[in-house]
């Protein structure tokens, strides 16, 4: 059994805690339990710490730290409105999640149940970090829009457990569609060599619907020296920190596309019902199967789906031989939200969410049925 300690949260936040099944859950309520020693008491020996509002956030940053430097393995988690700064702040001191307060106990639940969880039990598997790389070799097909919307739709089930990449290195516009001005971009993940995971956390934006966002860069020149090592270790620190690692790339099989996906579990290739399209999507899928970049997740999301096109949902699963479980219809309301900076998502009547619930339910899990390119199923 694992034991929860918080301190200084507030009533609701704290019975929320208490009533997770299968945890021991202590408070330390009074701010005069974090002095003076700033230790957590050590016959309590928590697995995961809750820090809440009765305390200044200066003085839970330095709790933080002064607690992590004698016990760098707790999981230390922030209970503050999760704004981009504090997000910012909290990562520097060492806390591993800023959640909102009234967060509710299912998500509680996931979160301290994914922390806790003893590898030794066999059950991490379920909770393994999933990385996905959205790719085209088209250009407007609906990539940054499927990746954008898919991390809020995984961060409505496991918020502050997602984080979304932008790896069009050259024009990428994921901070644009979603309203961000970010302070940091992939640009200063890639500034030195020694730049260590904590360090990148510092460098994410937060969104308001619960998920981490690695802006990218402002112009096309910022990252053209960037290798295909530095694509790889920015990937595998970011989802050594998270549950879900979305990846939106830019149109073709660039280096940057490759290299996330040598560190990738799903890929989703987006196409469009057009025989263009639909043949670039399968010669993409049989070069990548050619170069063993294939992962074992992969998921095909028919965008802009329309019956005037001429061709059926089954023509393009034909010309692809891929098995199509995802189809976003063709509708204003998605440009209209990018357009806006909003997720189509969040807004009303929107057809994309039930589409990305679907498959989002392939990628957590692994319901996908993987077939070869070229239609055989895999053994
Ligand atoms: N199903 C849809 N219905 C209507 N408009 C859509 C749909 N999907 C995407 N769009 C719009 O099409 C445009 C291109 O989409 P998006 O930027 O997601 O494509 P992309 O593949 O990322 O493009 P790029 O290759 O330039 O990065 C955007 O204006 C977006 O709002
Ligand atoms: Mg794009």
């Amino acid at each position: 059994m694992s034991t929860v300690l918080l301190v200084a949260v507030d009533p609701a936040f704290g019975e929320r805690v208490s009533s997770l099944p299968g945890h021991r859950v202590v408070s330390a309520d009074r701010q005069a339990d974090l002095s003076p020693s700033d230790e957590p008491r050590s016959d309590l020996h928590p697995d995961v710490v809750f820090v809440g509002s009765g305390v200044s956030e200066e003085r839970a940053l330095t709790y933080a730290r002064n607690v992590l430097a004698d016990w760098p393995d707790l999981v230390m988690v922030l209970v503050a409105p999760p704004t981009r700064g504090v997000a910012r702040r909290a990562a520097k001191a060492g806390f591993a999640h800023v959640i909102d307060p009234a967060t509710d106990a299912a998500d509680l639940a996931r979160l301290v149940d994914g922390e806790t969880r003893d590898p030794e039990q066999g059950t991490v598997a379920s909770v393994a970090p999933r990385v996905v790389v959205v790719a085209s070799p088209k250009g407007g097909v609906g990539k940054t829009t499927t990746a954008v919307n898919l991390t809020a739709v995984l961060a409505a089930a496991a918020p502050w457990e997602v984080v979304l990449i932008d790896l069009d290195l050259q024009f990428g516009d994921v901070a644009s569609m979603l309203d961000l001005r970010p302070e940091h971009t992939v640009v200063d993940a890639f500034a030195s060599e020694g730049v260590d995971s904590m360090y990148v956390r510092t460098l994410l934006s937060t969104h308001a619907e619960g998920f981490y966002v690695l802006c990218g860069a402002t112009g096309p020149a910022d990252c053209a020296d960037v290798t295909g090592d530095q694509i790889r270790k920015l990937v595998s620190q970011l989802s050594a920190s998270f549950r879900y690692v979305v990846v939106d790339t830019s149109a073709g099989l660039l280096e940057e596309t490759l290299s996330s996906l040598e560190e990738a579990s799903d890929v989703v290739m987006v196409t469009a019902l057009d025989v263009a399209t639909l043949r670039s999507a399968r010669k993409a899928l049989d070069v990548l199967g050619d170069l063993g970049l294939l992962p074992s997740g992969r998921h095909v999301l028919l965008n802009r789906a329309d019956r005037r096109a001429g061709l059926s949902v089954r023509d393009a699963e034909r010309m692809l031989g891929l098995p199509i479980t995802t189809v976003v219809p063709m509708s204003d309301r998605i440009a209209l939200a990018a357009n806006h900076g909003q997720l189509a998502v969040g807004t009303k009547r929107n057809p994309l969410r039930k589409p990305l619930q679907v498959l989002t339910a392939e990628i957590t899990e692994s319901r996908t049925v993987h077939h070869t390119h070229r239609g055989e199923k895999l053994s």
